[in-house]
């Protein structure tokens, strides 16, 4: 299992492969899949729970995905999503973060240039992943960030000082590519792991239900489908439905 200096050391070495999980099912096909690391992320709230945003999941629902996700993938690095307000000041942040520890997370991530809560997390040794650009929990439209020459450098400078604080990898969601490698090349030690960031930086994640085509929904513009797993399913189901209504099989 990748622990965090490791994810560190693949910085420039080799591109990180991320994607969310939230159970043991799918938390043991990506083990299988030998993907570096696992984020139980919040978007559970769309993906899985059927909420139109990230901030309908609190800490009690999200570790029991982080506890399930642990026990399908034992031996794969996994990440705890703090969820809306979990990590709204310091101590509370720490606490929380402990939870996600004893529940089998190795480090946690937390939205936003929080940097006074990174380092406190930091200071009692858990380990941090950092996430700039749109930021789901707070986000009041799905647009690019960093577009403007300010944007953009605010965002670098939040990064720098992530860095500074002590992150172990930083997620980019939804900014132009030349941003992505930007802030990538401006990271001594800290690999950045984009979503919709361009190919220039040091990893990709994607969300899974996304990845494998869970849902009949319309992708966000910066998400790929591998496998329609929904259509799949349907047809599963009918099959299944017909050989019911026909009496097909034996049902002893
Ligand atoms: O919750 C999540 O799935 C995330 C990814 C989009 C990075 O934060």
């Amino acid at each position: 299992m990748l622990q965090a200096n490791d994810i560190k050391a693949l910085k420039g070495k080799s591109p990180i492969v991320m994607i969310t999980a939230y159970d043991a099912c799918f938390a043991r096909m990506a083990e299988a899949a030998q993907v570096d690391m696992i984020l139980v992320g919040d978007s559970v709230a769309n993906v899985v729970l059927g909420f139109s945003t990230t901030r309908d999941v609190g800490m009690e629902e999200m570790l029991m995905f982080v506890s399930a996700t642990r026990r399908g993938a034992p031996d794969t690095h996994i990440v705890a999503d703090m969820p809306w307000r979990s990590d709204v000041e310091p101590e509370i942040a720490l606490k929380n973060a402990q939870r996600f520890v004893l529940a089998g997370a190795n480090s946690v991530k937390i939205e936003g240039a929080c940097i006074k809560v990174v380092r406190h997390l930091r200071q009692a040794g858990i380990e941090v992943v950092g996430h700039l650009g749109l930021l789901p929990q707070t986000a009041t439209s799905f647009r690019q960030h960093g577009q403007s020459a300010d944007e953009a450098e605010k965002l670098l400078q939040d990064a720098i000082e992530l860095e500074q604080a002590g992150v172990c990898a930083l997620v980019l969601e939804h900014i132009p590519e030349r941003l992505g490698a930007h802030i990538s090349q401006g990271l001594q030690h800290v690999p950045t792991i984009g979503i919709g960031a361009g190919n220039l930086v040091d990893g990709q994640v994607l969300v899974l239900h996304d990845a494998l085509g869970l849902h009949p929904f319309k992708l966000p513009p910066f998400a790929h489908k591998f496998v329609d797993l929904y259509a799949q399913g349907v047809m599963g189901l009918e099959a299944y439905a017909e050989s019911v209504r026909k009496k097909k099989e034996n049902y002893f």
